[in-house]
């Protein structure tokens, strides 16, 4: 037990580096080019990212399971790594809020979704919110990689890519966590779990932005493909870390620019 909570720490201290060192060379995207865009795609683009900009940091930005705290006190790397994971994503939070200002949109302070997303959040426990976290943050990179894709504008394709990049690192620091939790692997109700969990996300998203996201340019089949590629390549690459044994060892987090995190 006393091995098992050393392990963790190391690959702990791994992951508070990786958040140090993704600090540095974070281009801000300028806000003040000159802006043209169609106003049709201006509006649902302003709309949308008003949305995800409460959802993506802008709401409490910490754990707020009713055992967050402890979980959070089990040990002071754990705290570390915790906090400087939703620092992250109060960078999101305002990145966002610069696109949603260029965009001319209304900021949004509360919706339905966001009042149950935080419910669901506080009702069950620490590990469980990590993992719906985990999932909100697979189908965000589907969603910022359709932005980035049909937006033309270079400052909000920039902010897409920086987020794409702290998302990937995000990921993989889940992935090595969970295969720290369970280092035989996931079994067949795990995964049916993650997937069942995964798509459910994905239709939130869909409801909620699906139209949007189309009058920009999406196809749902492409957003259909992006979400099942993005859950599968999670739930593969924990099988093929625990199948190596690779979890016993410390992973340094791999992803790159592209925000591929597996
Ligand atoms: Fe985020
Ligand atoms: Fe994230």
């Amino acid at each position: 037990m006393h091995l098992m909570k050393t392990n963790r720490d190391i690959h702990q201290q791994k992951w508070i580096w990786h958040f140090e060192k993704n600090r540095m060379n974070r281009k801000e995207p300028d806000w003040q080019m000159p802006f043209a865009m169609e106003e049709k795609k201006r509006r649902a683009l302003a709309w949308s990212l008003a949305e995800y900009q409460l959802g993506d940091g802008g709401g409490p930005c910490c754990l707020i399971a009713r055992d967050a705290d402890v979980y959070r006190a089990s040990s002071s790397s754990t705290q570390r790594v915790t906090d400087m994971w939703f620092r992250e994503e109060a960078e999101h939070s305002r990145l966002l809020s610069g696109a949603v200002r260029r965009l001319g949109g209304t900021f949004v302070t509360d919706t339905f979704a966001f009042r149950q997303f935080q419910r669901v959040r506080r009702f069950m426990g620490a590990q469980f919110e990590m993992l719906v976290l985990l999932q909100v943050e697979i189908i965000s990179t589907v969603y910022y990689r359709i932005i980035r894709k049909h937006c033309d504008d270079p400052p909000i394709v920039e902010m897409c890519t920086l987020i794409l990049r702290d998302e990937s690192g995000h990921i993989s620091y889940h992935r090595d966590r969970l295969c720290q939790d369970h280092p035989q692997g996931w079994n067949l109700f795990q995964r049916a779990w993650f997937y069942f969990l995964g798509y459910a996300c994905a239709a939130v998203l869909w409801l909620g932005h699906g139209r949007a996201l189309r009058t920009i340019g999406m196809k749902n089949r492409d957003f259909l493909a992006q979400v099942h590629r993005g859950l599968r390549g999670f739930v593969r690459s924990v099988l093929r870390r625990t199948r190596c044994g690779q979890s016993k060892t410390v992973l340094l987090p791999r992803h790159s620019h592209e925000g591929r995190a597996f």
